[in-house]
């Protein structure tokens, strides 16, 4: 009989409330799920007329999605909760912990109305030492070093934390099976969804250190830097080419698609910075999928940078941050990264 999810957390120590808070946002992932697999019949397709804060329009399904899990989080218990699709932090007026949760509630919103792999991606951090406690009094901020909040931005300015300060980050996977893979630094396990409970299946996700596959939107060729294209055209080149091996590619347009897969069978999932928009850093958000992403996959054996750096030790500056992403198989990511240096 493999292992029920609470089972593992309690096994592996995380704290009972900690434990709470990450039962409940599954919860709310078990309800997004079920939304999910009724589609069209739930009403949660299409458009919601919206836009989200980065300017892009939002589905149903993302507000729908965003909704649940802050109210999951609120009930949970979070001092406070932020998502992509919301422009300021949420801060809970009834803490009764010092968790910070974020997520990007529904993660390849394109893929939604073409009934193809969606999910959710969450990360947990903790209220920075010198804040306020949710059990204490809530004027006593802040002595600390690592705090830099004044008052306005108080809320915003406690989730600017390196993502090696995650203490839990995971994604749930609404696919032909739903599927949680989650670490709390000891590992990344997976666990599929049956009935309303997450059973263990993959203790340990290990991502080979070599691969012949890759993920990239190679319609934004044109616009890459010359490292990505140089890599890129490298691994075209197949056999007779400098990197002496056929590689195969994949890219699904959703990052907990393609990122599963990665975790699954090894490769690399690379969204590059581009001339498209020159002042962003990439597509994708630090805050809300590169940071609990590389999480898990340097977890699972893997490496994760923007091509300079490795990700989890960036300093986010804002809340939606953006930053190009490559992670994966090692020696692979090793060879890209390099490539920037040169
Ligand atoms: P969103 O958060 O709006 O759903 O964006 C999805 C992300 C990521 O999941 C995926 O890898 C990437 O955007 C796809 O981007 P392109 O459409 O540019 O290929």
């Amino acid at each position: 009989m493999p292992q029920r999810l609470s089972e593992f957390l309690t096994q592996g120590n995380a704290p009972n409330d900690l434990t709470a808070v990450i039962m409940k946002l599954l919860e709310g992932c078990v309800t997004i799920s079920e939304e999910v697999r009724r589609g069209a019949l739930a009403g949660v397709l299409g458009e919601a007329g919206s836009d989200n804060v980065q300017g892009e329009h939002q589905k149903k399904l993302d507000v729908i999605s965003n909704e649940i899990l802050l109210a999951a989080a609120e009930q949970a218990g979070a001092y406070a909760i932020t998502s992509e699709e919301m422009e300021a932090p949420v801060v809970n007026p009834q803490p009764t912990n010092d968790y910070l949760v974020l997520f990007d509630p529904l993660d390849g919103s394109s893929n939604i109305d073409v009934n193809v792999s969606i999910g959710t991606i969450f990360s947990i951090l903790k209220k920075p030492n010198g804040l306020p406690r949710a059990d204490g009094p809530r004027n006593d901020v802040a002595n600390d070093s690592s705090w830099r909040g004044g008052n306005a931005d108080e809320a915003i300015q406690m989730f600017l934390q390196p993502g090696t300060r995650q203490l839990v980050a995971g994604y749930v996977t609404y696919g032909p099976s739903t599927q949680l893979v989650i670490t709390l630094g000891n590992g990344t396990t997976s666990f599929t969804l049956d009935q309303n409970e997450w059973w263990m299946t993959t203790p340990s996700m290990q991502v080979p250190v070599d691969t012949k596959e890759f993920s990239i939107n190679a319609s934004n060729a044109r616009h890459w830097e010359p490292p990505v294209k140089r890599y890129v055209d490298e691994m075209l080149a197949g056999k007779t080419g400098p990197l002496g091996k056929d590689f195969n590619m994949r890219w699904i347009a959703s990052m907990v698609a393609d990122v599963h897969r990665v975790l699954t069978r090894g490769g690399t999932f690379m969204y590059p910075r581009d001339a498209r928009e020159p002042d962003k850093a990439g597509k994708l958000r630090l805050m809300y999928e590169a940071n609990p992403m590389s999480f898990l996959i340097e977890q699972a054996g893997g490496a994760s940078t923007n091509g300079h750096q490795r990700i989890l030790e960036l300093q986010p500056q804002k809340l939606h941050e953006r930053v190009a992403v490559f992670l994966g198989s090692r020696n692979e990511i090793e060879r890209v990264t390099g490539y920037h240096k040169g």
